[in-house]
């Protein structure tokens, strides 16, 4: 009876820890695949319509290219950090679509706009992605895509004769001279950070280019559109 008692009190104390550690953040689950959710960061900032809830997806734009756009949860990609542990914890992993018959990595990348020093576009092509363009880590005790700051801009892409998508770019932050934090936001653009939902990772056909050998265990949210922001924070 003891004995019982004991092992039933270990087993409360371990269950209540978890709490305990982290009472002001929302609780996240563990998964290798995920979708990429829109959270607008300064509501004044929003689109219209709003793009808050939306999810990444690709835009088709060439064999083997896609713009990384938003859109409704059906038509999204489901990604998965690829690397080492030792990767993802020095910021070198990547994260990774598979697309195309047979199904082949198609890498999230930036790339510098032209004529811009801080505004990039992100991209969803076959090959590897950006390092570094990975899920946020301890002690960071939130979970979305990083570098900071993504933003969604609503950009006309010339292959379908410059009619207008909701695209994501991400803007680096700089530091003037004077020490003055600029996030470099675009005007016309919001900013948003990108939030991993859990998604099932399917199982690769026989004959994939693709691998989920170094598909990583990400943190994610089981459903980003349930979370009351306003409960959680310092
Ligand atoms: C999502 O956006 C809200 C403001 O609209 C903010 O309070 C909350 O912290 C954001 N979530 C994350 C993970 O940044
Ligand atoms: C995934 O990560 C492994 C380990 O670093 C690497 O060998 C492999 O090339 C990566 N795959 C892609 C598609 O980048
Ligand atoms: C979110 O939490 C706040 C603070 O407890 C509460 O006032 C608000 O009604 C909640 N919103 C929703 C949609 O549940």
């Amino acid at each position: 009876m003891f004995f019982t008692a004991a092992v039933l009190g270990l087993a409360g104390a371990a269950v209540a820890a978890p709490a305990n550690i982290v009472p002001n953040y929302p609780p996240h689950q563990l998964s290798t695949g995920f979708r990429l959710v829109v959270n607008v960061t300064d509501k004044a900032l929003d689109l219209k319509p709003s793009v808050q809830g939306l999810y990444v997806d690709s835009i088709h734009v060439g064999a083997g290219l896609n713009v990384a756009g938003v859109g409704p949860k059906d038509t999204s990609n489901i990604f998965y950090q690829n690397g080492t542990a030792a990767e993802y914890r020095y910021g070198r992993a990547t994260t990774i679509t598979d697309e195309a018959t047979p199904l082949s990595p198609f890498g999230l990348s930036l790339s510098k706009n032209p004529g811009s020093e801080t505004l990039s576009s992100a991209y969803i092509n076959g090959g590897a992605g950006t390092p570094g363009v990975q899920i946020s880590q301890f002690p960071e005790p939130y979970l979305f895509l990083t570098p900071e700051t993504f933003v969604i801009c609503n950009t006309p892409l010339e292959y379908y004769q410059g009619r207008k998508f909701l695209v994501v770019e991400q803007a680096a932050t700089t530091v003037s001279s004077d020490g003055k934090i600029e996030k470099n936001i675009p005007a016309g653009c919001a900013p948003v950070r990108l939030l991993p939902e859990c998604a099932t990772l399917e199982t690769l056909p026989a004959g994939s280019y693709a691998s989920h050998e170094f598909a990583l265990e990400t943190g994610c949210y089981a459903d980003v559109a349930s979370i009351n922001w306003s409960l959680y924070g310092p």
